[in-house]
C-alpha cells in the first residue's frame, strides 16, 4: 500500500507520465472558455495541437497548466504564456497586434481545460 502511493508520488513527478487527466470536454466549456477555443483555433492551431500530443510548428499545449514549466523551462503560469503570446519566442510570431488582451484571457481559460 504504502509502496504504491510512493510510485504514484513519483510517477507523476516524471513527466511524460499519463497521470494528467484528460481535457475538458468541449461540449462543457463556459462561455470565456468556448471563447478562448474560437480565438485558438484562429490564432494558435495553426501551430500548436491542443487536443492531442506531438509537435505541430510549435510543442502541443495539451495539460500546459497541468504540468509546471513549459518546453522552455519558463514556469507554466499565466504571465509567461501571456508575455510569449505578445512577444513570440524563437520560430513563434508576436502575436499581440493581432490577439486583443481579452481574446489572450480567453485563451489562458480555454489552455487551462485542456
Ligand atoms: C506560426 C506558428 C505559431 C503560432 C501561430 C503560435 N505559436 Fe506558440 N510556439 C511556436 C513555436 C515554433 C514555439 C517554440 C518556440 C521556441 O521555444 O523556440 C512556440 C512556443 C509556445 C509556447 C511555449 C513557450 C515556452 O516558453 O516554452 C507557448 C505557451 C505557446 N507557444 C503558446 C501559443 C499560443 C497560446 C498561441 C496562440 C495565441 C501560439 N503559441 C501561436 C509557434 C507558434
Amino acid at each position: 500500500m504504502k509502496r504504491l502511493l510512493l510510485m504514484s508520488v513519483v510517477c507523476s513527478a516524471l513527466m511524460g507520465c499519463k497521470t494528467v487527466p484528460p481535457p475538458k470536454p468541449l461540449t462543457q466549456l463556459t462561455p470565456q472558455e468556448h471563447a478562448g477555443y474560437v480565438a485558438y483555433q484562429q490564432n494558435c492551431a495553426q501551430c500548436h495541437y491542443d487536443r492531442d500530443t506531438g509537435s505541430l510548428h510549435g510543442p502541443s499545449l495539451l495539460g500546459v497548466y497541468k504540468k509546471p514549466y513549459l518546453q522552455s523551462g519558463a514556469p507554466a503560469n499565466d504571465e509567461r504564456i501571456t508575455w510569449t503570446i505578445q512577444h513570440g519566442r524563437g520560430m513563434m510570431p508576436p502575436l499581440g497586434g493581432q490577439v486583443s488582451p481579452d481574446d489572450i484571457a480567453s485563451i489562458l481559460a480555454y489552455l487551462k481545460t485542456l
